[in-house]
């Protein structure tokens, strides 16, 4: 996790770097740190100054606008803690013990303790608890022993010495890399953790993600894993692994990658909840345009080739995705009738199941950017290309909200699902346009495989285009009654949220929601579970909010939902207003709908339930505690 980024031109470089730093804090707020080097009055070489603070950006840019921090170049970085608590000491950018060179890194060096105690045992001291703090040391001596050969310090030297130390480092990271005896150079290098570069007018840029480099130009140039980058005013220059010179076309960035403002929203989450019903249309419009026959009822961006021949689905997803996946693996199975599996990508990539033929694999990763879904991804088709046998050849697909992220250029077919920029930590207009990607696959294989017959493809065609209105008039409402009803949880520390068959995963997703913004204890169960052990919790104090949509199993869950009651737990409702649902305590009311696209509409009390409990309790809701929006570390 962390961002950083890295800037040489011929503006001052921190308050541009601050600039880069607030589009990154989505990926962590525990610190933040930049350091410049000034060469206006040193000789040729800089002064390098360094500011660092605990807590989020606005901090350091107090410090930085008191103090100052001079100088055509730098490096920012904003943290989520690894290693080392979330304290000043702790924060980046790190340097050796003279003080000249200075780093900032994303991911984790996992040889660090061997490498730390090799460094230690060589007289050096170590001021934090971090992994990083090796890489400056390392580089330093590197750098002395460069120049030892007779060699004059310049860029190509610290990018050589970047290259050696980088070498022996183990681990994801993206670092950048600065040293006083080169001013106007800086070096950047990656190994499974994100860099983009940024050439703008007179100036070049890298950073973990391009809404740091939006602010400042259009044309980028991803780097590609293990690729090291020069950095200097008159331009980059692009190593390999293997230290050879790359040549590479810039490309354009697309749409409006910057971070957007609130609006009049007291909280980007309470915005992004919404857009929903505009998420929803926009879907609508893309994918279910009129006049599609019926046999090919959705557009799709893929070629025919991409359907053929599958017979089974695996999903790896984390979080809030793997949520979406669930509800996504319940319609490719019941709807479509094709056999689908959703695993935990972290522990997908270390215990797969063994190969299956015909098999598409589908990434779900809003950012596009999370370690383990990238690397079971990729652990996947490597495993399967190297099998030799066509039938388990590899076959992915990536779902995500970000076109221009690491997935994107890791899978060769994408879903798009087009949400806008999602600023809240807390997944939710993402986490719907996952879900609508997930029916747009659905109905396609349906009717490819003539799964379903017309009229049910044509039901469910019709249902999702009226998906957008119930949005709109649900979030009103619901707005309001959780609301009033967020009073009540004051004092809760333990909330049970019930689900069964295709609003399993909205139990769970709720219960997540919860846990996130507000800290309370919450569990999300199959509501048949629930007298299999977690019933020893229920009590008067334990709320318990049990969805129950008509359809297949709506008896069943209302009466896991009276087993509940009868342990005097408070029992709250996201149901339809009727007799049968006379037995909650409180009801959050959604209209009568089919129980396919039932989980679109019971997502959403959920999310506002959430959102005001936390907001009554006077939570960081955009930016809660411990999380970050893009967890890039294993
Ligand atoms: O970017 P991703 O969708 O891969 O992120 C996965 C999870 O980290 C994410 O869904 C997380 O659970 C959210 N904070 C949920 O609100």
């Amino acid at each position: 996790m962390c961002g950083i980024v890295a800037i040489v031109g011929s503006r001052q470089a921190a308050p541009l770097l601050i600039d880069g730093l607030r589009q990154l804090e989505y990926r962590g707020y525990d610190s933040a740190g930049l350091a410049t080097l000034d060469s206006s009055s040193n000789c040729g070489k800089g002064v390098l100054t360094c500011k660092r603070a605990s807590g989020k950006l606005v901090h350091l840019s107090k410090l930085v606008d008191s103090e100052g921090a001079p100088g055509h170049l730098g490096i920012g970085h904003t943290r989520w803690a690894t290693h080392g608590k979330p304290e000043k000491r702790n924060a980046h950018p790190h340097r050796d013990v003279s003080g000249h060179v200075a780093v900032v890194q994303n991911g984790i060096i996992e040889n660090h303790r061997s490498l730390r105690k090799d460094l230690e045992s060589q007289g050096k001291k170590f001021v934090s608890d971090t992994d990083t703090e090796v890489i400056p040391h390392l580089i330093a001596d590197e750098l002395k022993l460069l120049q030892g050969e007779g060699r004059q310090p310049c860029g190509a030297m610290l990018k050589e010495a970047v290259q050696n130390v980088t070498a022996v480092l183990k681990g994801a990271y993206a670092l950048a890399v600065i040293w006083v005896e080169t001013p106007d150079a800086l070096v950047v290098a990656r190994k499974q953790a994100p860099l983009v570069i940024g050439l703008g007018e007179g100036e070049f840029l890298c950073a973990s993600d391009t809404p740091a480099l939006a602010g400042f130009t259009r044309t980028i140039l991803p780097m590609e894993d293990g690729e090291v980058a020069l950095l200097t005013p008159l331009g980059i220059e692009l190593y390999n692994s293997q230290g050879e010179r790359q040549k590479r076309s810039p490309s354009l960035l697309t749409g409006n990658s910057q971070v957007a403002d609130k609006r009049h929203f007291r909280h980007f989450m309470l915005k992004e909840i919404h857009e929903q019903p505009e998420t929803a249309e926009l879907w609508v419009a893309r994918h279910l345009p009129a006049g599609l026959p019926i046999e090919s009822p959705v557009a799709m961006p893929f070629e025919e080739s991409f359907y053929e021949g599958i017979e089974s689905i695996q999903i790896l997803a984390c979080g809030t995705s793997r949520h979406a996946a669930m509800v996504g693996a319940y319609l490719l199975e019941q709807f479509a009738g094709i056999p689908t599996s959703v695993f935990y990508a972290s522990e997908f990539r270390y215990a797969p199941p063994p190969l299956s033929p015909h098999t598409l694999t589908i990434g779900v990763t809003q950012s596009g950017e999370t370690a383990d879904t990238l690397a079971a991804l990729d652990m996947e088709e490597k495993r399967r290309n190297a099998h030799g046998d066509l039938a388990f050849a590899s076959r992915q697909l990536g779902i995500t909200n970000r076109s221009d992220s690491s997935l994107a250029r890791q899978v060769p077919n994408i879903l798009d699902i087009g949400a806008g920029i999602e600023v809240g930590v807390a997944a939710t207009k993402t986490f719907l346009g996952q879900l609508l990607a997930f029916y747009g696959l659905a109905l396609t294989f349906a009717s490819r495989r003539q799964n379903r017959c017309p009229t049910e493809i044509q039901d469910l065609l019709t249902e999702l285009k009226a998906v957008p209105n119930h949005l709109r008039k649900l979030i009103q409402k619901h707005d309001q009654l959780s609301e009033a009803l967020a009073s009540r949880f004051a004092e809760t520390q333990d909330v049970i949220f019930l689900g069964r068959g295709i609003n399993y995963p909205i139990a769970l997703e709720g219960a997540l929601k919860l846990k996130e913004i507000s800290y309370i204890h919450a569990e999300g169960y199959p509501a048949g579970e629930m007298k299999h052990g977690p019933i020893a919790l229920l009590e008067r104090r334990v709320p318990v909010i049990s969805i129950a949509m008509p359809g297949v199993v709506f008896d069943k869950v209302l009466s896991n939902a009276q087993e509940a009651k009868a342990r005097e737990a408070q029992l709250i409702g996201v149901a339809p207003e009727g007799p049968e649902t006379e037995i909650f305590d409180e009801l959050l009311p959604l209209p009568v709908v089919s129980e396919w696209i039932s989980p679109l509409l019971a997502l959403i009390p959920m999310q506002l339930l959430s959102y005001h409990i936390a907001a009554h309790r006077g939570l960081d809701i955009d930016q809660p505690r411990n999380l970050a929006k893009s967890v890039t570390v294993e």
